[in-house]
């Protein structure tokens, strides 16, 4: 009785973990996943074809998302990551309501960290329209407000995820849109830019070149990984050892795309779906 209980909690910590976003913007948080969690396997899944989330209602966000944790949990995962703001903050109460026996992490714009540790107490946060209007961001903005007299300078980021999954990150029309929203921040005088949705990261070289360099730019793909990592440990699913660990990346529409932001590694495999 004993062994088989030992095998079947090494069988279970050998899954993959799963993590899904609209497109190439969960690379990010993949990345700091595999980084902190080498031994892990892990099977991410972009949902290309449906990009961007963005400006979807509430609704068709939560469709989306439960059709990838589906998918996903076919797979048979040992956890997802919901490695998308816009899927967060719409749907990952819907998520681990009806879908109750697997673990969800999600991610959210990191607006208190940035706020508790402001000087000007004024943090900027570039973010999808999805998340921006959602309750939970509307709902820890108000208490940062409230509670610690932070002023958040928030943008919409419209049209930016589209270029980033059409290959234009380096596009004079990117550099454009960027100034266009991030000049206005640094007026009213931000000193934290907070990049609220998985995608963005890939624009920091741009954004570097706009923002003046006092100005502390933070994503929350760290706290993602570090929290997967606690949730897999508390349901003893950690994978402690594994020589060489198997990565899939799954895409439902043009998979050259996902190709640009994929290590060189031979344990990773790129999949059309
Ligand atoms: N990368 C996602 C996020 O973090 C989704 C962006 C989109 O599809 O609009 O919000």
């Amino acid at each position: 009785m004993r062994t088989l209980f030992y095998f079947c909690a090494m069988i279970n910590k050998e899954k993959p973990i799963g993590l899904f976003d609209s497109g190439v913007g969960g690379t990010t948080i993949w990345k700091e996943i595999v980084e902190l969690l080498p031994y892990e396997n892990t099977l991410f899944l972009a949902d290309n074809k449906n990009a961007p989330y963005g400006g979807k209602t509430k609704e068709e966000i939560i469709f989306l998302c439960e059709k990838n944790t589906e998918f996903l949990l076919e797979k048979e995962v040992k956890i997802i990551v919901v490695a998308c703001n816009t899927g967060t903050t719409n749907a990952i109460s819907h998520l681990r309501t009806k879908y109750k026996e697997i673990p969800f992490i999600g991610i959210e714009p990191a607006i208190k960290p940035a706020g508790l540790q402001s000087v000007t107490k004024k943090v900027g946060v570039l973010a999808t329209k999805g998340t921006l209007s959602s309750e939970l961001f509307m709902k820890t903005s108000n208490n940062l407000i409230k509670n610690e007299g932070i002023q958040i300078v928030e943008r919409v980021g419209e049209g930016l995820v589209s270029l980033i999954e059409s290959g234009k990150i380096e596009s004079p029309e990117m550099f454009e849109l960027l100034k266009e929203y991030l000049l206005p921040m640094v007026e009213e005088n931000i000193d934290y830019l907070v990049l609220g949705c998985t995608h963005y990261p890939y624009l920091l070289p741009q954004i570097q070149k706009i923002i003046p360099e006092n100005i502390k730019v933070i994503d929350s793909g760290y706290a993602v990984a570090k929290q997967t990592k606690n949730v897999l440990s508390q349901n003893n699913l950690l994978n402690d050892f594994q020589n060489k660990p198997h990565h899939i990346w799954l895409s439902n529409g043009d998979l050259s795309i996902l190709q640009q932001f994929a290590p060189d590694i031979d344990n990773l495999k790129l999949q059309k779906i």
